[in-house]
């Protein structure tokens, strides 16, 4: 799948977000290594701190159906500027697999390419907690 594809399909998400907050809707795409695509929008909440991003909208939602590897997720709102996944969403993109493509669009369909190692440089992992257990 083609990364503009993949954010044809970001920009469709969109359409569910639910954001009286914030009225700033995200879209995303999750494209699993198997060629499955799961989408995401963000849903807000009247607690503001129970909002849950696109992002982890589409990798929950792929990982509670049984998907765990993950080739890359595309992300786009109706700003002009490239929209980058959040800090939390890099920890939960990072879970999955350190060569996860993120694509980060703009309203105009233009984007940027990551790894998500670049996005979220010396992350804690799993291998972070395996190496001290060993330690143990
Ligand atoms: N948001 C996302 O869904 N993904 C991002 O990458 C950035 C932020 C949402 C959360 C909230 O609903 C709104 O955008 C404003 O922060």
């Amino acid at each position: 799948m083609e990364n503009k594809n993949l954010i044809e399909i970001a920009k469709n998400a969109m359409k569910n977000a639910y954001v009286p907050y914030s009225n700033f809707r995200v879209g995303a795409a999750l494209l699993t290594e198997d060629g499955k695509v799961f989408i995401g929008c963000n849903v807000e909440n009247a607690t503001y701190g129970a909002t849950n991003c696109a992002e982890r909208t589409a990798i929950f939602k792929a990982v509670s159906e049984g998907y765990r590897n993950f080739k890359k997720i595309a992300i786009i709102s109706d700003s002009p500027n490239f929209t980058y996944p959040c800090g939390i969403c890099r920890q939960v993109i990072m879970e999955y697999g350190k060569n996860i493509e993120v694509i980060c669009a703009n309203r105009d369909g233009e984007f940027k390419v990551h790894n998500i190692c670049e996005l979220l440089p010396y992350a804690f992992t799993n291998e972070d907690i395996e190496r001290s257990r060993i330690n143990e």
